[in-house]
């Protein structure tokens, strides 16, 4: 995907009915609190894969009082569509997912749309512990590889049963191998996606331009990806991630969880202009961080091989936290990506600065539309 030129939402969340077309690279959504802004860059969000923004459910979604499911349509390069909605015919609530038509996948929207966003919500992941880093930081790398979420929930799936497993009295080593082979396989992967990912991330920030928003410099703490980044291969991290659970199956079942692997890695971040850790900027300092990062990422999707499809940024809120002169600078740097930026904010003059960039879009409050 490139960019998209409509978008339709029914019955998703307080939008009965929302349909927009979108004449610009950069969509800002203006209203008062409650308006349904949010919800649109949610409704957007779930075009790609994985849960959306909110990492809501799917019965969430669906409009109060509302007798169907909801659906989400956009038409992108000018005459490809993508439309999801619940499944009201399967008994567990399900994602309908079609592409031009026909039924597709998850895997389908992988390809197609490359998608990153900042919410307010994640501006505490420098603060708090490793899970929302470690999800952001995969959430990156789905942007770059659309794969990696396939070879996360292997990875998960086979943990899980690793771990049924070890509640046992008795572990049949053959059935602990086979499942500890499969995680070790995934495992591998994730860790060389990441270390990828990391490198690709931090040669975007190191040639952003200095000034508006703070470098960082990354690392992960792992040690798989730390033996991916030193240039391990697949097979070795594969051999040495089987090593591992097979040696720690005691030591995991006393502790009832799988103690070693990537799911456990995390995304060490530091603010390049003091040296410290991110997590002793201030707010301010790690939003800017954060907006920073995603700025890179956005840079290094939309240099990447034309065949690729160049992001939709979405960025919550973003432009109140800022001052006005590192407002403007978003603003033109939101304009030199490929890719498309929707931004949220409660006021139409946040946006000044974007001038002719960009489309501004009134979102109504709730009842008088
Ligand atoms: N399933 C649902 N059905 C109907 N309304 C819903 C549903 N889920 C959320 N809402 C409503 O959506 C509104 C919130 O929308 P949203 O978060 O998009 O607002 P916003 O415009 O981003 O506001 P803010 O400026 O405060 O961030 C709330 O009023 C909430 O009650
Ligand atoms: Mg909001």
């Amino acid at each position: 995907m490139t960019a998209l030129s409509k978008l339709t939402l029914t019955d998703f969340r307080n939008h009965a009915a929302f349909s927009l077309n979108i004449k610009s690279a950069a969509v800002c959504l203006f209203g008062e609190n409650g308006a349904g802004k949010t919800n649109i860059l949610e409704a957007l969000s779930l075009l790609g894969p994985g849960r959306g923004l909110r990492s809501a459910s799917l019965n969430e979604l669906v409009r109060q009082g509302s007798e169907r499911g909801w659906t989400v349509s956009a038409v992108f390069d000018d005459d490809h569509q993508i439309g999801i909605g619940l499944d009201q015919a399967s008994r567990t609530p399900k994602r309908a997912i079609r592409v031009d038509g026909a039924a597709a996948t998850t895997n389908d929207l992988a390809e197609r749309v490359r998608m990153i966003w900042v919410t307010p919500a994640m501006d505490v992941i420098f603060r708090g512990g490793g899970t929302e880093r470690r999800r952001f930081l995969d959430r990156q790398v789905m942007a770059n590889i659309p794969s990696h979420g396939r070879v996360s929930a292997a990875y998960e799936k086979s943990m899980r049963e690793r771990n049924a497993l070890l509640e046992r009295n008795y572990i049949d080593p053959a059935w602990a191998d086979a499942v500890e082979n499969r995680m070790a396989e995934a495992g591998a992967i994730i860790a060389m996606n990441r270390a990828m990912i990391v490198r690709k991330l931090q040669a975007a920030v190191d040639a952003r331009p200095d000034g508006y928003f703070p470098k960082s410099d990354l690392s992960i703490s792992g040690e798989f990806e730390k033996r991916a980044a030193d240039g391990a291969s697949l097979s070795d991290l594969e051999e040495a991630l089987r090593d591992t659970l097979a040696a720690g199956r005691a030591r995991d079942r006393a502790a009832g969880r799988t103690l070693n692997g990537p799911h456990r890695s995390d995304l060490d971040v530091i603010h390049r202009p003091s040296g410290a850790a991110a997590s002793l900027a201030s707010t301010g300092q790690q939003k800017a961080l954060l907006i920073g990062l995603i700025l890179a990422n956005a840079r290094a999707l939309s240099t990447a091989d034309e065949q690729a499809p160049a992001p939709l940024i979405l960025l919550d809120e973003a432009a109140a936290h800022l001052d006005p002169s590192r407002r403007a600078a978003l603003f033109d740097e939101l304009s030199s990506l490929k890719g498309q930026a929707w931004l949220t904010g409660t006021d139409a003059t946040l946006f000044d600065a974007f001038r002719d960039r960009a489309q501004l879009v009134e979102v109504p409050p709730t009842g008088s539309a």
